[in-house]
Order: C-alpha cells, then structure tokens, then sequence
C-alpha cells in the first residue's frame, strides 16, 4: 500500500514555511563550499512522488543566492534535442534573474558558461576576417557582400570588395557567420554578437 503523505503533491509550490530538511540543507551546503573552492560536484535529489524534491531544489537556490552566487533553477523540460549550445545557455541565465538584472546576469553566465565555448569559435577567424566579424557584430541590420566592403572600406584600407567577398565566405564555413536568404550575412546569433562587442571593449582578458 502507498504510504500517506503529509504533503500536497502539486509541483513545486512554494512552501509558506520550509521545515525540516537540514541534514540535506547541510549536505547542500558543503557540495556548495566545495564548488566555490573550485571542487564542483554534482548532487542528486530523489524521492518519492511530491516528498518535496522540487521544494528542496528551490530551497537550495535560495541558499545559494543568498550567499551571493548565481543559481539557476531550470526544467529538463524546457530543453529539445534541437537546442544549441547557446541555447541551453540562454535557457540557464533566464532563469537566475528577474528581467530588471537581465543585462547583467546575461553577462555574468556567458562568462561562467559561455566563454571558453565563444572563446573557442571567435578565435577561428584570422586578423582580418576579425575585422569582417567585428564589423557584422556592429552591424543593425544584415549586410550583403557590397555592404560589408563598404563599411569595412571606410574605417580600414587594403579591403577591396573580391577580399571581403572571399572573407565571408570563409567566416560562414567556420560558422561564425551565417548567410540569410536574401544573401546577406549576419553574425552566428545574438549571444555571440554580445561576445564579440565584449571582447572589443577588452572584456574577458582576466
Ligand atoms: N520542507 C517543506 N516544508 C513545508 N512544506 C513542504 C516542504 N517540502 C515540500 N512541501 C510542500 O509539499 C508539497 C509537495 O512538494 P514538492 O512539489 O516540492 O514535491 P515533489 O517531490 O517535487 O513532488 P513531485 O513528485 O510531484 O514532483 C508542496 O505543496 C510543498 O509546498
Ligand atoms: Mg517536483
């Protein structure tokens, strides 16, 4: 027979009072001072159905904000087999902040997550091809072939338009750039954009 439950089982409603829970809020906590120590662990939570895993879980990011780190609490659920590493990124810092500290938490996560990944394919484009993709990254709208030469043209010299042709090309099949059906170009996606404006302004050198 199903042993009776104290609980609701609805997920993950909020509690007006958490009890209990501290040898696994202790557990928690030492996971925590490992990983901050630069030890990081994963940990499981298991139970039975509505013992109170989802309420535990967001126990824990409390604490763990509360000490003034990032935590993201995010549904497996929210993934597709289709997302990108982006995405998953992106999915993960929604859901440390509200909107009002987006700006800034967006950039904290790409740091934490996303820059040895943006590091790795912003250092695929030579000197040059830099300059194209800088220039992408700046770009409002996308920039055809002749856009993109006359832009670059005016700021850089020796960048003659069968070149910046030729240095498209190269950065679409290295994927940092991408071409749109009305044969333009515009930068990987818009995490990347954010990297590459960073990095101009001389973030991430730490
Ligand atoms: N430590 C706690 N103190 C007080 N109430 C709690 C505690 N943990 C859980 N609850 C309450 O119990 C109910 C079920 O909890 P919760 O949804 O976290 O369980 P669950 O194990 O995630 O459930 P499910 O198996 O359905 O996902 C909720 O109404 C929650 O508010
Ligand atoms: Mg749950």
């Amino acid at each position: 027979m199903i042993k009776s439950n104290p609980f609701t089982p609805q997920s993950g409603w909020e509690p007006k009072v958490f009890g209990g829970r501290s040898k696994q809020i202790e557990a928690f906590s030492r996971v925590m001072r490992e990983a901050v120590a630069g030890r990081p662990n994963h940990m499981v939570v298991l139970g039975e159905w509505g013992i109170g895993k989802t309420s535990l879980l967001k126990q824990f990011k409390k604490i763990t904000q509360g000490k003034g780190y990032l935590a993201s609490f995010c549904s497996i659920g929210r993934f597709t087999e289709r997302d990108t590493v982006q995405d998953g990124i992106s999915l993960i810092s929604e859901e440390m902040v509200d909107e009002t500290e987006w700006e800034q938490a967006f950039k904290n996560a790409l740091r934490e997550l996303g820059r040895d990944y943006f590091e790795a394919l912003y250092r695929r484009a030579s000197g040059r091809e830099e300059t194209i993709l800088l220039t992408l990254a700046k770009a409002k709208t996308n920039f055809t072939i002749a856009e993109t030469a006359k832009t670059v043209g005016a700021k850089h010299k020796d960048f003659p338009l069968k070149n910046v042709k030729h240095f498209l090309y190269r950065l679409e099949n290295k994927g940092l750039i991408k071409r749109t059906e009305t044969r333009s170009f515009t930068i990987l996606d818009p995490m990347f954009r954010e990297y590459v404006l960073l990095k101009q302004l001389g973030w991430g050198q730490d």
